[in-house]
């Protein structure tokens, strides 16, 4: 693996004592509670219908006095029904693709770029990227929070941006060999793709200069980091965000540690509540993620539900908790003949075939009264048609063995999946509605 510069420099908050940090977000903990229900006349009428007033929140704890605030509220205040400030204060907008129904919007004043500049720049400082690096920014540029997000941060580290957003893979793949970037930042699936586009031009991955990768947007596992990371010398790390939030920047894997995300505490709260009861449950059980602002100016968020599931777990790297690498969205789970999986479960043991790419979708059809899974999965160019079978074949018992259902896998020919420049779809639901 490539050396590293080690990490000279952090915001003091960053190594901040467990009780400073819980003083910092109590006190903006309630700032915020207070800018919202004065400001936005969603949370003064949410807060009212659920009997709870802003100075009821006089420890962390009290936070679960409030109620939740979910996507759908986001969409009923469509565009700017959920902003607390004049809507001239508001500087940028950004919004969700809105492939259901309507999208979601999200607005920054001139404070909240800058808080969104500094976690961004501390996320890609914990992931190995160093003032003076040359940055390949491969995040899709526009509505979408992935690239301008990812940009305002590597310029305020002191990075020299190459913002090329997503696309145009083979320009890519000739920009990184002669430009020769330190930090790649791009979606997983996308990253694989590139490697591929490498190949293809007969360029070794491993000779590449990249040094740090720092992917996101979609789930991936630990088995898709050791596969890039052993296909590219480069380090992979895992960066969590959503526009709701803020955008990317939420939370960072350290590279010296590769062990979850730490979350940035210090402008967001956490809690993993039970997706079906909503109740807190203590750190270190699986649930939803709930994300609190504590100083957002133009649209707080109190108590959102992510949809996302992972675990609160300590500080390592940082004092600041971790969130485990999420697992998957609530609404991604596929409930087979009573079994609960997710595609991440499907991708780990995918990687263990060799005879197979890393690419995968997962097609939902209904037999009779019963649904079912086939994954649709390639061959490596380097495999011949009847290894392969046999790969698929081992796949469709490693999922029977280690999920527990059965499922049928389908081998396709090199490049026979679908590539996706940003996030990867990876659920395919032909199920007739019932
Ligand atoms: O995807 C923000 C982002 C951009 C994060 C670039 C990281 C890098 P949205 O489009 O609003 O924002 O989608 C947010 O994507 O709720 C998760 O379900 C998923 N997601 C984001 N990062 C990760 C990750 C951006 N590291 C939604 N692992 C979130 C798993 C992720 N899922």
């Amino acid at each position: 693996m490539r050396a590293l510069t080690p990490d000279l420099w952090m915001e003091p908050i960053e190594s901040a004592s467990v009780d400073e940090l819980r003083a910092l977000q109590l006190d903006r903990l309630r700032w915020s509670v207070r800018h919202a229900y004065e400001n936005v006349r969603h949370y003064r009428s949410a807060l009212d219908a659920a009997g709870a007033r802003p100075d009821d929140v006089r420890e962390l704890a009290d936070l679960a006095l409030l109620p939740f605030t979910g996507k759908a509220d986001l969409r009923a205040n469509y565009p700017f029904g959920m902003f607390a400030v004049p809507r001239a204060e508001v500087a940028r907008v950004h919004a969700s693709s809105g492939t259901t129904g309507r999208p979601t919007v999200v607005g920054y004043t001139r404070g909240d770029l800058d808080t969104w500049a500094t976690v961004m720049a501390r996320s890609i400082r914990a992931a190995g990227g160093r003032p003076g690096d040359l940055l390949h920014n491969a995040y899709g540029y526009g509505l979408f929070t992935g690239g301008l997000g990812a940009h305002a941060g590597a310029e305020k580290l002191g990075c020299t941006v190459v913002p090329v957003s997503g696309g145009m893979t083979e320009r890519q793949v000739t920009l990184i060999r002669d430009f020769r970037p330190d930090v790649i930042m791009v979606t997983p699936s996308y990253m694989l793709v590139l490697i591929e586009e490498m190949e293809r031009q007969g360029i070794d991955p491993r000779e590449s200069s990249l040094r740090v990768g720092i992917f996101g947007a979609e789930p991936w596992t630990n088995e898709m980091r050791r596969e890039v990371e052993e296909r590219t010398g480069m380090h992979a790390v895992d960066i969590y965000g959503l526009s709701e939030v803020i955008g990317p920047g939420v939370a960072q894997e350290c590279v010296e540690t590769k062990d979850g995300l730490h979350l940035w505490e210090d402008h967001f709260y956490p809690e993993i509540v039970d997706p079906l009861t909503g109740r807190v449950l203590p750190d270190g059980e699986e649930g939803e993620l709930v994300l609190t602002s504590l100083t957002k100016e133009a649209m707080p968020v109190l108590r959102y539900r992510t949809g996302d599931l992972t675990r609160l777990l300590p500080g390592t790297a940082r004092p600041m908790r971790r969130i485990e690498k999420i697992l998957g969205r609530t609404d991604d789970m596929i409930i087979l003949r009573g079994v609960n999986l997710f595609p991440t479960q499907i991708e780990e043991l995918l990687l263990r075939v060799r005879e197979l790419t890393p690419h995968f979708q997962c097609v939902l059809t209904r037999e009779g009264p019963l649904d079912a899974l086939t994954i649709r999965v390639e061959r490596r160019p380097t495999a011949t048609a009847d290894l392969a079978r046999a790969g698929g074949e081992q796949l469709r018992h490693l999922v029977r063995s280690a999920i527990g259902v059965s499922v049928r896998v389908d081998v396709l020919e090199p490049d026979g999946i679908e590539r996706s420049v940003g996030k990867m779809r990876r659920i395919i639901d032909q199920r007739p509605p019932r």
